[in-house]
């Protein structure tokens, strides 16, 4: 019986925007996900914002919020960025959830009770001023090795070398510059070496009766961290700490990846509560008799996902994975993502100025079995989709189906016999295409779809339909035929890639029933009426990725999080500032610390907010702000915002309002006022 799949990307961290890099996994999982369903498969991708940690703590502190708010307003936003990337998970939870609490509980306590659990004190560096120890990114100072200043205390980013931060010189806070002091804790461990027997049949090739599909490089290093012995994993963290709290062990948290991974398994039984699937045929089969289990990842998180988390799954009896796909870093035009050069692209900052469908494709173009990295290039990004997608593609599309339309009725005919052949081919790279699919293949995978696309383009620029005379209308129908064909060829195979394509194919062809790897390649019966051309993709214009590259510029990276001033972009509810606007102009704009007093919905307009803000020496202000899509006037009653203190007042349907307040978002229903801290005082300046 074919087993149910079930998919998984790695979580985002919920302590910045979504990128580029994290576009790349999400669509290489749901290009994955989608084919294993077009296929015919019982598959679900499950899927969850990653929320804890030191990191997620401090930012939250800097902010003057609660952590659940900060995880609350990132996965907001990464759900939408994924969603507008036609990313297709099944469901997209929280590890800050019920679930995920109740498993990772459950996972410790059958560890600890089968005494896979030690404990022992730990010397660590801790902050006398911030009160709390420092994991070793959170230390600073001159590497043991190389003598070189201001490395983290984990490894030298000027000679490359791994230590422990109590060898940094001269070491300090990052967050506050104290010097820290030595101090003992007592620690969780998971004893890995325990699990090595167990590791290593989880490891084992195929040809030594593994089960588990990893990529050979990808088992090759990870049986040499094996074969260098493996070390107890440290499993707690002391407060100040946002995550789980350890059952019978007060005062210690879950370290972060104690509980990430197990956030597939808490989105999971949502997921199956809400649409009545049984989770234990998922999670609680451990000989994988009903599962399979795949994992996408990155290939900074091997370690995490091929040693730690097979081992917690086993030892607290799980399903172990079936399968993990580890892939290469996104580089743009052949290096690191870099903020100065503005390649550091967030999600958001793409979708603004071009549709998803074009990054899907390239990425999918480029994405194969290894953990190469993958580069974008702009200008082979410009090129490749232009000739792939609309000289090849849509341009064969465009031309059949609008002359069967315009000139033939709209009615098609059985495809010519001197078609026969590339007929057979196309239907034979829609087998061959699933198949590259379902090997994590994509880049060939849509050389398939290619291939057909130049068969028949070739073939129809041969036949030219469009000058064959009156007497040879049926020829012209039936040669045109082949290409409407094609173009339903084409769209089966690259529905994985472009959900949005294939459904308009479906649409224009008035199709019986959705494309799949199956129904593709079954040509339409003579007769059968096709409806307009929908355009497919139209030329990417190069201005459009320079924006990109531009805005990227000034964008701050984590602008989920960073709302400092300066950081929030003045996008939403200010006027568009003119191409000559000047500093001095911008000086004019009146900035002022402002109190909500109260805040209320206003009848017949939906997206409006009324706002009584008390700012200070300056009285109180009337404001209208078009954020209710965000927020419910009860969050923001009692919080300190900015005003723009000397707007003029502009009248409105509903009355007059004195001012605007800052807030950005990229739609309506996105928006984040920039709160500031509670200490400030209304009717203080902001600079
Ligand atoms: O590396 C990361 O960004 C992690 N947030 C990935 C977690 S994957 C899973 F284990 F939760
Ligand atoms: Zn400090």
């Amino acid at each position: 019986m074919a087993k149910q799949v079930l998919v998984t990307a790695a979580l985002p961290y919920a302590n910045g925007s979504i990128h580029l890099g994290h576009v790349l996994e999400a669509v290489q999982t749901d290009v994955y996900a989608r084919a294993r369903k077009l296929a015919g498969e019982d598959c679900v991708f499950m899927w969850a914002a990653d929320t804890h940690g030191t990191p997620i703590e401090l930012r939250a502190r800097r902010e003057g919020i609660t952590p659940e708010a900060l995880i609350e307003r990132a996965w907001h936003e990464h759900r939408r960025d994924y969603t507008d990337f036609d990313i297709g998970f099944d469901i997209f939870h929280t590890t800050h959830s019920e679930e995920t609490r109740r498993h990772a509980e459950a996972i410790f306590t059958t560890m600890e009770a089968k005494g896979d659990i030690t404990s022992r004190p730990v010397q660590q560096l801790y902050c006398p001023h911030d009160q709390m120890f420092l994991p070793d990114r959170f230390v600073k100072g001159v590497c043991p090795k190389c003598k070189s200043a201001d490395q983290y205390g984990d490894s030298c980013e000027v000679c490359g070398s791994t230590y422990s931060p109590v060898e940094l010189g001269d070491p300090h806070c990052s967050i506050c510059g104290t010097v820290p002091e030595l101090r003992s804790s007592e620690h969780l461990f998971v004893p890995l070496a325990r699990h090595e027997a167990f590791l290593r049949e989880w490891l084992a090739a195929p040809d030594a009766g593994g089960k588990t599909e990893l990529q050979p490089s990808v088992r090759n290093y990870v049986m040499e961290w094996v074969e260098g012995g493996l070390r107890d994993w440290d499993i707690s963290r002391d407060p100040p700490y946002f995550g789980f709290g350890i059952p019978g062990h007060p005062g210690k948290f879950f370290y972060v990846w104690f509980d990430a991974p197990v956030g597939y398994i808490g989105a999971t039984e949502k997921y199956c509560r809400e649409n009545r699937r049984d989770f234990d045929a998922y999670w609680r089969d451990p000989d994988r008799t009903q599962t399979e289990l795949v994992h996408v990842i990155g290939k900074d998180i091997v370690y995490f996902h091929c040693l730690f988390w097979p081992a917690m799954l086993h030892a607290g009896g799980y399903t172990t994975p079936s399968r993990v796909h580890v892939h290469g870093w996104l580089t743009v035009g052949g290096e690191k993502m870099s903020k100065t050069r503005g390649t550091f692209v967030l999600a958001r900052t793409y979708l603004d100025h071009l549709p998803a469908d074009y990054l899907r494709y390239y990425f999918a173009s480029k994405l194969g079995t290894t953990q190469e990295d993958i580069d974008l290039n702009l200008e082979d990004f410009v090129l490749r989709c232009n000739a792939d997608l609309v000289k090849k593609a849509a341009n064969l599309a465009s031309r059949s189906c609008k002359f069967v339309t315009s000139r033939l009725g709209g009615t098609l005919a059985a495809l010519p016999d001197d078609a026969a052949s590339i007929v057979a081919a196309a239907q034979a790279r829609l087998l061959e295409a699933r198949g590259h699919y379902l090997a994590f293949d994509s880049a060939r995978a849509v050389r398939c779809a290619m291939q057909v696309g130049e068969d028949f383009n070739l073939y129809l620029t041969e036949q030219a339909p469009w000058k064959l005379g009156p007497d040879q209308v049926e020829r012209a129908r039936a040669v045109c035929s082949a290409g409407v064909y094609a173009s339903q060829v084409i769209a089966a195979i690259l529905a994985p890639v472009l959900p949005a394509w294939a459904a308009k194919v479906e649409r224009m062809l008035k199709l019986p029933q959705r494309l799949d790897f199956a129904t593709g390649g079954a040509p339409l019966p003579a007769g059968h009426g096709i409806g307009d051309y929908e355009t497919l993709a139209e030329p990417i214009d190069p201005a459009k990725v320079a924006a990109i590259i531009e805005a990227s510029k000034e964008s701050t990276p984590m602008s989920t999080t960073d709302t400092t001033a300066a950081d929030a972009a003045p996008t939403y509810e200010v006027e568009p500032l003119q191409a000559e606007t000047t500093i001095d102009d911008f000086a004019k704009i009146d900035l002022r610390v402002a109190r909500v007093l109260t805040c209320a919905k206003v009848d017949g307009a939906d997206k409006l907010l009324q706002l009584t803000l008390d700012v200070g020496p300056l009285g109180t202000r009337n404001v209208f702000s078009g954020i209710a899509k965000s927020y419910a006037p009860e969050q923001l009653v009692g919080k300190h915002v900015v005003l723009f203190a000397n707007l003029k007042p502009r009248k409105m349907r509903f009355g007059m309002s004195e001012g605007m307040i800052l807030a950005s978002g990229a739609s309506d229903d996105a928006v984040t006022v920039l709160e500031l801290d509670g200490r400030s005082r209304p009717g203080e300046r902001v600079s």
